[in-house]
């Protein structure tokens, strides 16, 4: 059965807006199609949600985990604080990606962001396990590729996932960033609360230790 919907999608004029569609019996569900047209280049970027659950029989479709490899060391070597250090390996990053599929529930959704080259962006929320706060999501690991950044990719993936979000019943999520980096800006540009900074809380890719800002964002 098909759902169709329409997600805003903030931004510029050149923009064009696509019809949006989720197809519920698709084994990757398409929430939102964006077309981006420049003066120079068009993109199409697809938002698909993966159904992969931990509960599944067998191991995560190859593609998935190598497109998320990727774009996981690419974030790193841009310099982004995004719980790793410089030095990260394909390999690495490729165990923390099968490790964390490895544990998802039906309480997780991840949203991928896929071109004609495949997988440039990535954002997961995870529910909280504690039955105290079943109602709260945390926002993790948004991430686009370098050669799609700056085009609306992120923007689209965030409102996608606080969309989905709702629609499981979380009622508020939470996340932290780099304090001043472009995520801080994104998310208050959306509408986020910017609760504070802790000073010094995690490391940078050069070694030096950096504040990050943490977020709060109501879904009622
Ligand atoms: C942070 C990050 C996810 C943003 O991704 P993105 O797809 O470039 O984000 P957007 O395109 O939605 O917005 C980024 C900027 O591009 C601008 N922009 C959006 N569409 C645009 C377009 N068509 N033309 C020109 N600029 C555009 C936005 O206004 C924003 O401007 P600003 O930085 O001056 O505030 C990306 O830089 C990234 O992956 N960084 C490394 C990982 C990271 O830090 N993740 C956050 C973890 S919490």
């Amino acid at each position: 059965m098909w759902t169709r919907r329409t997600v805003p999608l903030h931004g510029l004029a050149r923009r064009m807006t696509q019809p949006l569609f989720r197809n519920s019996e698709s084994s990757s569900n398409t929430i939102a199609i964006i077309q981006l047209n420049g003066p120079m280049h068009t993109l199409d970027v697809v938002i698909e949600e993966v159904e992969w659950r931990s509960t599944q029989v067998g191991e995560p479709p190859e593609d998935l985990v190598v497109g998320l490899t990727e774009l996981l060391v690419d974030a790193v070597a841009s310099g982004a604080s995004v719980s790793f250090t410089g030095g990260i390996t394909l390999d690495e990053a490729r165990q923390w990606w099968r490790k964390t599929l490895g544990s998802f529930s039906d309480r997780d959704v991840l949203l991928v962001a896929r071109d004609a080259t495949g997988i440039v962006g990535s954002v997961y929320v995870s529910g909280c396990w504690q039955p105290n706060q079943q109602f709260r999501g945390e926002v993790m690991k948004l991430l686009v590729h370098r050669r799609a950044r700056r085009r609306g990719v992120a923007n689209s993936l965030m409102e996608a996932i606080e969309t989905r979000a709702r629609e499981i019943g979380l009622t508020l999520l939470v996340l932290d960033t780099n304090a001043g980096s472009d995520a801080d800006r994104l998310y208050q540009r959306r509408g986020w609360n910017r609760v504070g900074e802790i000073p010094e809380y995690s490391l940078q890719a050069d070694g030096s230790k950096a504040a990050s800002a943490f977020f709060y964002l109501k879904l009622t």
